[in-house]
């Protein structure tokens, strides 16, 4: 078997904002990379081996005193380097070139780079149809800018605010790029981030779903050896993906515990009971406990109660099923790559931290369990292709997400069978709904909101005295903002009409139109 990781990109994070997509461009183009802190130690950066280095953007100014440098070794390293953004002049700096502040000049957004010269990261592109006119549609975002060169570079792209807007050392391979190719504002990005990794760095396109997916079953393999695993699985992709790819790696040695909490979707339950334990074989522990969570959360109003009385029964219940499974040494968990880089940039504490999203399984940290974390290296879209070549059902792969509280958290104030009920079959016509219209890929999230209040409708056989619902869909990248989607009013009004008429107790449906923020995506 392929070694997939025997040749690396290291990226050296400067606190850009885009630096994660930088990393999903190179393994988009089939090779292994990881992010580090700009201050990684010394001996990691030697112990990395890196194929080639790429530095990225971030929000300082490199004449600034103290602003973050690029470690002296990877000057001296012979690999290639790439510098975006600040990585560009960071380089222009430490190498000798000259950076100076350029507030009436800075550069957000749209730009066309003319082309200058040949330099192999951008040979034969050209986003005019005319060949004469060799010039680029990229991105910038920058403030300082680069005003001399250091020895033995060269200027291979100007753009109208930035002379210097793109460098070449080709006899070193060093390259700086004051642009982000790693956006898709910048229409031939993809494609320099590949020149330079396959072409430039000369690694091979290695990391592909299948070698992934045959790399982590033999390193799964090796971990747990012939011990029994125990795995939370909700329904999530995450643990969707852990379930499948544990399943193909050890079969019977693992278990599954999916605890129905009452606050899923329309049948989700048995969804997933069909997925894994009849379709594929899994072995799934169903617990029925929809009982025990109502019954914890009855007349609980306030929604971060509501979210610790299903966390912690959450974690009591999947206690109890764990202490039945006295063979079980391992507990499996769907971290997944960004939730590392997260935590690694928290405990030094030298990267601008972007927030965290919400901990989805909530799995209890101190069990006596040795933790296999098999999507530790892989971002969701990695982590939702190996699902699909696993089998998974691609609706399921690609579906929305789904907080860790469910219902509980989509019912305003207390929490009732009855609404949980009502509140499904309104959700299940709205999301099929979005699938018929081919609208459900086209929005981030999607899902309805049960408000307790009762409000007069009219029906033929009389007045309506009734709940009423919400719909919501917002379009979003990272979920920390996000905007109402522009759903049109002919679809709207179907899915009104479908929902007023097969569920008497919902006299009126309305959409919310708020933006996050001012508003959060879910309503509590
Ligand atoms: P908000 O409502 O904070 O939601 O704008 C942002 C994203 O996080 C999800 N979310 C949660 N996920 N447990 C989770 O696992 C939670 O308690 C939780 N609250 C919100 C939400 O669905 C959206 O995708």
């Amino acid at each position: 078997m392929q070694d997939i990781h025997s040749q690396r990109i290291l990226i050296l994070d400067f606190g850009g904002q885009t630096t994660q997509l930088i990393a999903r461009r190179v393994r988009e183009s089939g090779v292994y990379c990881e992010i580090h802190p700009w201050d990684i130690e010394a001996q990691a950066l030697n112990d990395f081996k890196a194929t080639g280095i790429i530095l990225s953007g971030g929000p300082e100014s490199t004449i600034a005193a103290g602003s973050p440098r690029i470690p002296d070794q990877v000057l001296t390293l012979s690999v290639p380097v790439l510098g975006i953004c600040y990585g560009m002049q960071a380089l222009v700096n430490q190498l000798g070139g000259e950076v100076r502040a350029q507030q009436a000049h800075s550069e957000f957004g749209y730009a066309s780079m003319a082309l200058q010269g040949e330099c192999a990261l951008f040979d034969g592109l050209n986003d005019r149809d005319n060949a004469q006119t060799r010039e680029l549609d990229v991105w910038m975002s920058h403030g300082d800018r680069v005003e001399s060169l250091p020895t033995g570079f060269d200027v291979v792209g100007v753009s109208e605010n930035a002379p210097i807007a793109a460098m070449a050392n080709v006899q070193k391979k060093c390259f700086g790029i004051q642009f982000h190719p790693e956006v898709t504002h910048t229409v031939q990005g993809a494609k320099i981030i590949e020149r330079f990794v396959l072409q430039i760095c000369g690694c091979d396109a290695l990391w592909t779903p299948g070698n992934i997916i045959d790399n982590a079953v033999a390193n799964i393999r090796e971990q747990v050896g012939s011990d029994d695993v125990l795995l939370g699985l909700s329904g999530g992709v995450d643990s969707s993906v852990v379930a499948a790819l544990m399943h193909k790696a050890i079969g019977k040695q693992l278990t599954c515990v999916f605890v129905d909490n009452g606050l899923l979707r329309l049948n989700e339950g048995d969804k997933v009971m069909e997925t894994f334990a009849r379709n594929m074989g899994v072995k799934v522990i169903r617990v029925n406990a929809e009982d025990r969570f109502l019954e914890r959360l009855n007349g609980e109003s306030d929604p971060e109660a509501k979210r610790k009385i299903i966390g912690n029964l959450f974690v009591e219940i999947f206690e109890e099923e764990a202490d039945k499974l006295t063979n079980v040494i391992w507990l499996a968990q769907g971290t997944i790559y960004p939730d590392v880089i997260e935590s690694a940039a928290s405990s030094t504490g030298s990267a601008h931290l972007i927030k965290s999203h919400h901990n989805v399984g909530g799995l209890p940290s101190n069990m006596r369990l040795k933790l296999v974390e098999p999507l530790r290296e892989l971002f969701k879209d990695e982590v939702r292709r190996i699902g699909v070549d696993l089998g998974l059902p691609p609706a399921m792969v690609y579906r929305h997400p789904f907080p860790g509280p469910g219902l509980g958290v989509r019912i305003l104030g207390a929490v009732t069978k009855e609404y949980a009920d009502i509140l499904r079959l309104a959700d299940d016509i709205f999301i099929n709904a979005l699938v018929k219209h081919d609208l459900y890929d086209k929005v981030s999230q999607a899902f309805t909101v049960f408000l307790p209040v009762k409000s007069v409708g009219v029906t033929g056989d009389g007045r309506r005295y009734n709940y009423v619902v919400s719909l919501r869909a917002v379009e979003t990248i990272d979920f920390m903002t996000a905007r109402a989607a522009h759903l049109p009013y002919d679809f709207l009004d179907e899915v009104s009409r479908n929902i007023c008429n097969s569920i008497p107790s919902i006299s009126r449906v309305t959409y919310d139109i708020s933006s996050k923020p001012p508003a959060t995506i879910e309503w509590e």
